[in-house]
């Protein structure tokens, strides 16, 4: 068996570079009071790069992420958006200290004409984006909010999900719990089971499971017309 901790350090060192602005961003949070659960450099590479070789790889013209906290997953998956004409991420927040805090974070990095911060709770905001957008309307999805939610925000979502888009989830395998511990032993750990099982066996997506950090899921919305 590796040693998970150190490889998990091995990947932070030799995969988490990251810009200076980013670097800051999570330390100035923590000081301001924001809680210490952001993603990490390496799943933020991560997120850019999903983002960016979507919508035939020009990158996502339209984004969607659930949970901003203090922005700085918003700002690794602004930096995928579609360059011209400039891609947009919506990113919800019911949280105002967070949303105020985030807003402020992603104009400082330069990202405020494509990234709006909506504060909302995202199982009210889907269908109002829903009625603004229409199906097939979203190139990229980003999850990370509540983990008793996630299979409710896929069957809301799925519908949105371009064909050939992505959806992805953070916290698939552990989140202060394990997807190993038993059964039972956890509300967000048994809701998170049952998402990755739903999704894994939705005949319309592609699913993978990345094992980075806590478990991020990938899933592609199978598009028919690709040769
Ligand atoms: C894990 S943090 C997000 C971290 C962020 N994605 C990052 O990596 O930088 C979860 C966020 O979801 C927010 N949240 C809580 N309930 C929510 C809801 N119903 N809809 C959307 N976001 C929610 C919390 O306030 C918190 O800021």
């Amino acid at each position: 068996m590796p040693d998970w901790d150190s490889t998990q350090e091995y990947v932070r060192t030799v995969f988490g570079a990251q810009e200076r602005a980013l670097e800051d961003l999570m330390p100035r949070a923590v000081r301001a009071g924001l809680p210490a659960i952001a993603v990490d450099a390496s799943v933020g590479r991560l997120l850019t790069l999903l983002c960016s070789m979507t919508n035939g790889g020009r990158g996502a013209e339209r984004a969607l992420e659930l949970g901003t906290l203090a922005g700085y997953s918003a700002i690794w998956i602004a930096r995928g958006l579609q360059k011209s004409p400039p891609g947009r991420l919506i990113t919800l927040e019911p949280e105002p200290a967070h949303a105020d805090f985030a807003e402020r974070a992603i104009a400082g990095a330069g990202c405020a004409d494509r990234v709006q911060v909506r504060r909302a709770p995202a199982l009210e905001e889907i269908p109002r984006l829903r009625r603004e957008f229409g199906d097939e309307s979203l190139d990229f999805v980003f999850v990370d909010a509540v983990k008793t939610e996630y299979l409710e925000y896929f069957r809301a979502l799925r519908p949105m999900v371009r064909r050939g888009g992505l959806f992805v989830a953070d916290n698939v395998l552990g989140a202060g719990w394990w997807i190993t511990d038993a059964s039972g032993s956890d509300g967000s750990r048994d809701a998170i089971d049952a998402f990755n099982r739903a999704v894994s066996s939705d005949d319309d997506f592609e699913t993978a499971c990345v094992p980075l950090r806590e478990g991020l899921l990938v899933a592609r919305r199978r598009d028919d017309t690709r040769a």
